[in-house]
């Protein structure tokens, strides 16, 4: 999986430049536009909000684990609903930013969360982590379902019979390259290139082949009750983030100023951030990449 330094590279060095370009309780993963890109970033992640809790069942009195949180904003929801939200991220940054606002947040590994953790939940939620739960190396040792298997027989542990998980994640697309393919040194705008860049900007993360195979991890435990593709969705999302994270800012500048010795010194970080392109999108326009909602039940 992605490590504490991974996703602190990923997520804890840029935190104040998010949570001033996005918004101090930033959503950090696809929107639900479905299609209708007349709709705003905001109005679209607030209508995810409301289809995670109409689907996992968010309201007075429900106890719902976050895996993954981010910087806490369906924890947000859920608390503005009446539930009680605990979260969990590796990220110290995210855990500090959560906590300020007064959210459950704990620095804790998704992956190992049981019942000895925090005790039983009425239900599940997991969105933009689970890219991160597996890493190239394991992929390579071909540890890859071993590991999702182990995170979803935990999930179901957590769980009432009937109780519900919702998983939302990316996958790789139909035209996804095998791994040895992918190469920093390969032509610019080549997919081995696009490939090698989304990389070195979420290091230590390799994704599920496609959505069967996390469905068939997810058995026997937790049964598939729906799913919808949030490809096409994602490309707007990344679009209108782009948008707010170039906008111009006198503050900004100021903490982009404070990131210019990593600049100096690290070429995984120019290339990670200041390479000019969203490989993200780019990978999902060619469909490198694919992207999931999926929900589940205990089953039994
Ligand atoms: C793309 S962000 C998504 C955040 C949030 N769910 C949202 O929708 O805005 C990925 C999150 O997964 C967390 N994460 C990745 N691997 C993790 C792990 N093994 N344990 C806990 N959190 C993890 C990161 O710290 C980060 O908060």
């Amino acid at each position: 999986m992605a490590d504490k330094d991974d996703i602190d590279f990923t997520y804890s060095l840029t935190d104040r430049v998010f949570r001033l370009s996005l918004g101090e309780l930033a959503d950090f993963s696809g929107a639900k536009y479905d299609g209708d890109f007349s709709m705003s970033l905001e109005d679209a992640q607030r209508r995810k909000h409301e289809y995670v809790a109409e689907q996992i069942g968010i309201g007075p009195g429900r106890r719902v684990l976050d895996l993954g949180c981010g910087w806490g904003p369906l924890l947000n929801f859920i608390r503005t609903r009446g539930g009680e939200g605990v979260g969990v991220t590796l990220s110290w940054a995210q855990e500090a930013a959560c906590r300020r606002h007064g959210l459950d947040v704990h620095l804790q590994d998704a992956r190992q969360v049981d019942r000895d953790t925090f005790g039983p939940f009425d239900a599940v939620a997991s969105l933009g982590a689970f890219e991160h739960f597996c890493s190239p190396d394991e992929y390579e040792a071909g540890r890859q379902e071993e590991i999702y298997r182990g995170i979803f027989a935990r999930v179901a542990g957590l769980l009432p019979p009937g109780g519900r998980f919702y998983l939302q994640t990316m996958v790789f697309g139909r035209n996804m390259i095998p791994l040895e393919q992918v190469d920093v040194h390969a032509p610019r705008d080549s997919d081995a290139w696009y490939l090698a860049l989304l990389g070195r900007q979420f290091p230590g993360s390799w994704l599920p082949a496609d959505m069967n195979q996390v469905v068939r991890c997810a058995q026997p435990g937790l049964r598939l009750v729906s799913s919808s593709n949030g490809r096409l969705d994602y490309i707007q999302t990344i679009t209108e983030w782009g948008k707010r994270t170039g906008a111009r800012s006198f503050r900004k500048s100021l903490l982009k100023l404070r990131l210019v010795p990593r600049w100096l010194t690290s070429p995984d970080f120019r290339l990670a951030f200041t390479s000019g392109v969203s490989a993200n999108k780019v990978c999902f326009e060619r469909e490198l990449l694919d992207h999931h909602r999926l929900v589940f039940e205990k089953t039994g």
